[in-house]
């Protein structure tokens, strides 16, 4: 009995490992299924790019995708082969790189933000109990049994796939367009009718007026669509197969295909195991057609060409600067001959009546935009929102009118209504405006000149990297010796001690404040690098010559994910980073970031960071937006000279937690030390040797210093320095001689000689955990 009992008992518990769903793990990615209990961010799953659950054919995968920005992430299905997202949960609410994903053991799968939600699956309150990425391209969620409780197929966002139903209910609606209007696809009595989503939703397109479809059985209701190789296929409520639409021809029959619904206002079809391309054909044929092929009120003509129609082509920018409102006098004019509109072939009249009648009727109604009015018919139409119009060439029968601000505008067309005589002390008062500000700006041009040049007289900076570092506020501006030996009267008062040298206080001529790091014990003093390679200027000690009002401006928008400024951030990074200052700008990442930490505890920064923490102002985030600049600068450093191009990966910042507080290796120490070094930083010594290729940049004589390849590594394996004399024994570091000499590094030293693409890939590795390796930022 009591050995029946144990057995069981035994039983009970190995059944219950086995059933025991596994939590996900950062940095896993799980193949088919996911269980309760998994959760995480797109910096959980960073080394895969974001995307943590791939499907058994790894064709899918599910998981976080960066937007066009790269700040910001959206949880997607997408097709690995072409990267086309074919599913996305919280469209339109991007979220960071730290807001989670989360599967609970409650059964709830939601997209957070913060401590909001963003996304959560409507189950109906069941219980999910299994997330799959199945082979087609659905994210079904599985509750008790096996039973599906909801599935991405029905709920589209903008994409369709082959095999995937649309059917009556469903929606696409697509991104919207820079004037913020949006698209949407819907089956809509027994037709499927594409339709600008105005306040009231204008058609554009009905499968019924498509000259194109291939009918199979005429007159049934459509109630289900789908993709299948290359047609989309229309059936009725019974499957009863109505008609097609062929988009591409018959060597393509077999693909998988998705149709998108752009912002544009096609749908457009692409090919995903012909690595996403297009197939030239779109719903509707005539670009024309759609509802904004031009900004509003422009006239479409041909291939998408644009213009103003003569009736607002006085007014700036052709607006007719009315809001949709009663306010202010309005009046309708003609918009100009041959003009039709989108909208005409699918909307009933608003009423059958006469110009005067249908003009009145337009008039007396203040939502009324715009009216068309047919001749023949006495159809009047009436719009509260207009896109382009359409140029039609064979005259249209159609008069078009629209609603016009009467005060706005200059001249022909504001015929008599006293206009004319009001408009004067406006324009005086708009010319003499206009030329105070003018005068302004040059004074403050002229000031900001002057004060620029006084700057630039003092201190001599160093031309060569100057515009660079100007522009990234936040980086370091380089002084000469001279001025440095001056500014801390010949190094005298000496603040503190630390790696690679003392730090000592010094003045600018203009009073500024500032603490110099001078590197001591490296190399002989007089060889040609020694001014250079003895100067590190204390960058925190100077704020105003980084602007720190920018800076604090730059950062309060970057923190709030501000993607425009982080564009903007990154644009002039790359526009400044040449081959030239490369080693410059990478050296900092390591380096210069890491001395700061490093001496932020042994005492060496000391100076400084006494001078960082009594302004009230300096809170530790803005000097990681710095770091953010610099690790953005290295990665643009390494691709500008041939490396791999290194997706820094910049939400990084809100994951900062404080690690390994380690030191800046020391250039003398030995394969050992610098292991231990790197340990203490996280980094392996695989990472070791492949950051340590860094130093083919440069002046270290390690190929061209301004190639990034594996120079490095061979021609550490001939050890040049063990030759006497000449330039060739001061090729390298000690700490790159070193790294040769340990049997561990020597492994990675020869793969990499051997292989450039491995150096490449594991370089790029390497530098994004370097990078986002917490705390190092975030003291600097
Ligand atoms: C393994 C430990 C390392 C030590 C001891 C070390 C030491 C040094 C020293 C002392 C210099 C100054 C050479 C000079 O200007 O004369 C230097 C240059 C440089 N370091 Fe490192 N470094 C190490 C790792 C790294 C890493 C991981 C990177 C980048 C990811 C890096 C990037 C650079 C670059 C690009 C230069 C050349 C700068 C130029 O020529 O303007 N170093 N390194
Ligand atoms: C993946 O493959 C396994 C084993 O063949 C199967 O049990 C599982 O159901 C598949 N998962 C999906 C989502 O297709
Ligand atoms: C498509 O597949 C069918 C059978 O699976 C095959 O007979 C046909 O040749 C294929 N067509 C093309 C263009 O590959
Ligand atoms: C006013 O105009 C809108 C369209 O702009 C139309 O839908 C509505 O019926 C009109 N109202 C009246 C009272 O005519």
């Amino acid at each position: 009995m009591g050995q029946w009992g144990l057995i069981r008992f035994m039983g009970c518990i190995s059944l219950f490992v086995l059933l025991l769903p596994e939590a996900c793990k950062a940095g896993v990615q799980y193949v088919g299924t996911i269980y309760p209990g998994c959760q995480g961010s797109q910096m959980t799953w960073i080394n895969l790019n974001g995307l943590f659950l791939i499907s058994n054919s790894s064709n899918f995968a599910f998981g976080f995708s960066t937007t066009q920005d790269a700040t910001q992430f959206m949880l997607v299905v997408v097709h690995t082969g072409s990267s086309k997202v074919i599913w996305s949960a919280n469209r339109g609410s991007p979220v960071s790189s730290s807001d989670k994903f989360i599967f609970g053991e409650d059964g709830k799968v939601s997209l957070q933000k913060g401590d909001a939600v963003v996304w959560t699956a409507d189950t109906g309150g069941k219980r999910v109990s299994a997330v799959e990425m199945q082979d087609s391209g659905n994210l079904v969620l599985l509750g008790n049994g096996g039973s599906v409780l909801w599935q991405s197929f029905r709920h589209p966002t903008d994409t369709l796939i082959s095999n995937q139903d649309f059917v009556d209910g469903m929606k696409l609606v697509s991104d919207p367009n820079p004037n913020k209007l949006t698209h949407i696809l819907e089956i809509k009595s027994g037709y499927m009718i594409l339709s600008a989503d105005f306040q009231t939703p204008q058609p554009y397109w009905s499968i019924q007026k498509e000259s194109r479809m291939i009918i199979n059985k005429d007159g049934g209701k459509v109630a289900v669509a789908s993709l299948s190789g290359n047609s989309w296929r229309f059936y009725d409520g019974n499957k009863v197969f109505l008609s097609q639409f062929i988009f591409s021809d018959s060597s393509d029959a077999n693909g998988t295909w998705i149709a998108v619904l752009g912002n544009d206002g096609f749908i457009s079809f692409y090919n995903l195991d012909d690595g996403g391309s297009d197939s030239q054909t779109k719903i509707p044929s005539d670009p024309c057609s759609r509802p904004e092929p031009c900004d509003a009120h422009y006239v479409c003509s041909g291939n998408n060409v644009c213009q103003c129609p003569l009736g607002l082509s006085n007014r700036p920018n052709c607006q007719t600067e009315v809001v949709s409102s009663c306010d202010g006098s309005t009046e309708l004019v003609s918009a100009g001959d041959r003009l039709n509109y989108f909208a005409l072939g699918f909307v009933p009249p608003s009423s059958r009546t006469d110009l005067e009648g249908c003009k009145s009727a337009c008039h007396d109604n203040c939502s009324c935009l715009a009216f068309f009015f047919q001749s023949s018919s006495g159809n009047c139409f009436l719009f509260s929102d207009i896109g382009s119009f359409q140029n039609s060439h064979a005259g249209s029968s159609f008069v078009a009118y629209i609603k016009v601000s009467s005060d706005g505008g200059s001249g022909s067309n504001a015929g008599g209504d006293g206009s004319g005589k009001k408009s004067f002390p406006i324009v005086v008062i708009i010319v003499i405006g206009t030329l105070i500000v003018i005068c302004g700006l040059l004074y403050m041009a002229f000031r900001y000149h002057r004060k620029k040049k006084k700057m630039l007289e003092s201190p001599h900076y160093i031309s060569e990297d100057d515009n660079f570092l100007e522009i990234l506020s936040g980086m370091p501006i380089r002084f000469s010796y001279r001025d440095l030996q001056t500014a801390t009267n010949n190094f005298s008062v000496k603040l503190g001690q630390g790696g690679f040298g003392s730090v000592y206080q010094g003045a600018l001529p203009d009073g500024t404040q500032l603490a110099v790091k001078k590197l001591e014990g490296i190399g002989a003093k007089d060889d040609c690098f020694s001014t250079r390679r003895s100067l590190l200027v204390c960058i925190s000690t100077l704020p105003f010559l980084f602007g720190f009002h920018e800076m604090e401006d730059l950062s309060a928008k970057a923190l709030q994910s501000d993607t425009n400024t982080y564009m903007l951030i990154k644009e002039e990074v790359r526009k400044v980073v040449s081959k030239g200052k490369a080693a410059g700008v990478l050296r900092l990442v390591f380096h210069d970031a890491g001395t700061f930490e490093m001496d932020g505890n042994s005492g060496g920064m000391n100076g400084s960071i006494v001078y960082e923490l009594e302004r009230p102002e300096n809170s530790g985030l803005k000097k990681s937006l710095k770091a953010y600049m610099i690790a953005v600068a290295g990665a643009e450093a390494v691709s500008v000279c041939g490396g791999p191009t290194i997706p820094v990966q910049l939400g990084r910042l809100d994951s900062l937690e404080p690690d390994a507080e380690g030191q800046l290796p020391q250039e003398s120490l030995d394969a050992p030390g610098l292991k231990q070094s790197f340990k203490r930083k996280g980094l392996s010594t695989q990472e070791l040797v492949a950051l340590s290729g860094a130093h083919t940049l440069g002046s270290k004589g390690f190929g061209s210093p301004f190639v990034f390849d594996n120079s490095y590594y061979k021609i550490l394996l001939e050890k040049p320095w063990k030759s006497s004399g000449g330039m060739s024994s001061m090729v390298g570091l000690p700490s790159d001689h070193a790294l040769v000499e340990d049997d561990e590094c020597l492994r990675w030293i020869k793969k990499y000689a051997d292989n450039q693409n491995m150096f490449f890939d594991d370089f790029k590795k390497a530098y994004i955990k370097l990078v986002n390796s917490g705390a190092r930022w975030k003291s600097l």
